[in-house]
């Protein structure tokens, strides 16, 4: 069954090929994997030198899709580290013709592989995971191990754009981008959906369940 499943997977990720970069997962040690580069050539595959916007954990991408529908003149990057799940905004994507949308199947800890330093205008975290439990606090995709990567690719004065329901992980960022040198642009504890924002499934989901949403734009000092 599981076998099945994989092998239905990767053909369907093969089809949607011209808008993949498969992750090259020759090391298993993200850590080292991470520090050795395999920039991509973003200028060749839009064909344009547009502002690079990025998403991690895109999920089934509806928020990077429609973004990159409402702005033409931005080159949209997205990644998420479930292939499974991923597959959903890749056929997105290609029904829609959308060509200025690309996708790596890799997690955030192997980002500056892919990205040169000051190559990216904005990062934005979409509902990832909280991770409450006290041992797993360092794969918070706003630890400050994951703002140091961030803040590498990113230009000067880039941002981050952040969403979540939860209260403390909203808490734990705000702290974390502090300590990393990045400058709190602005701060809301009941965002409301804003001209130009998408909304993402899971904020509609937690919406549907009356929860808050809070948000944070941090900027690269
Ligand atoms: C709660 S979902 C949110 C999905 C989407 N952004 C949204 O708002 O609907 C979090 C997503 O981030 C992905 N993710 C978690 N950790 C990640 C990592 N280290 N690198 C890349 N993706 C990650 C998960 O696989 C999942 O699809």
């Amino acid at each position: 069954m599981r076998m099945h499943r994989k092998a239905h997977l990767d053909e369907r990720l093969l089809s949607c090929g011209d808008i993949l970069t498969v992750a090259d997962m020759t090391d298993k040690n993200m850590r080292t994997a991470a520090e050795k580069p395999a920039y991509i050539d973003w200028e060749g595959i839009f064909k344009n030198n547009n502002p690079i916007n990025l998403e991690i954990g895109c999920g089934k991408g509806k928020f990077v899709t429609e973004m990159a529908k409402n702005n033409n003149n931005v080159n949209f990057v997205a990644i998420e580290k479930i292939s499974n799940v991923l597959i959903e905004a890749l056929e997105r994507a290609k029904a829609e013709g959308i060509e200025n949308v690309h996708f790596i199947n890799c997690a955030a800890e192997v980002l500056p592989k892919y990205f040169k330093e000051g190559s990216v205008e904005k990062i934005y975290l979409n509902f990832s995971n909280p991770l409450p439990k006290e041992g797993y606090k360092k794969q918070r995709l706003t630890h400050p191990k994951f703002l140091e990567m961030y803040g590498r690719i990113l230009k000067d004065g880039g941002k981050i754009i952040q969403k979540t329901d939860d209260r403390d992980f909203y808490a734990f960022s705000l702290e974390s981008y502090l300590k990393s040198g990045f400058e709190i642009e602005e701060r809301c504890e009941d965002y409301q959906l804003a001209a130009g924002d998408v909304e993402t499934e899971h904020e509609r989901l937690f919406k549907e369940r009356g929860k808050k949403i809070f948000r944070i734009v941090a900027v690269k000092a």
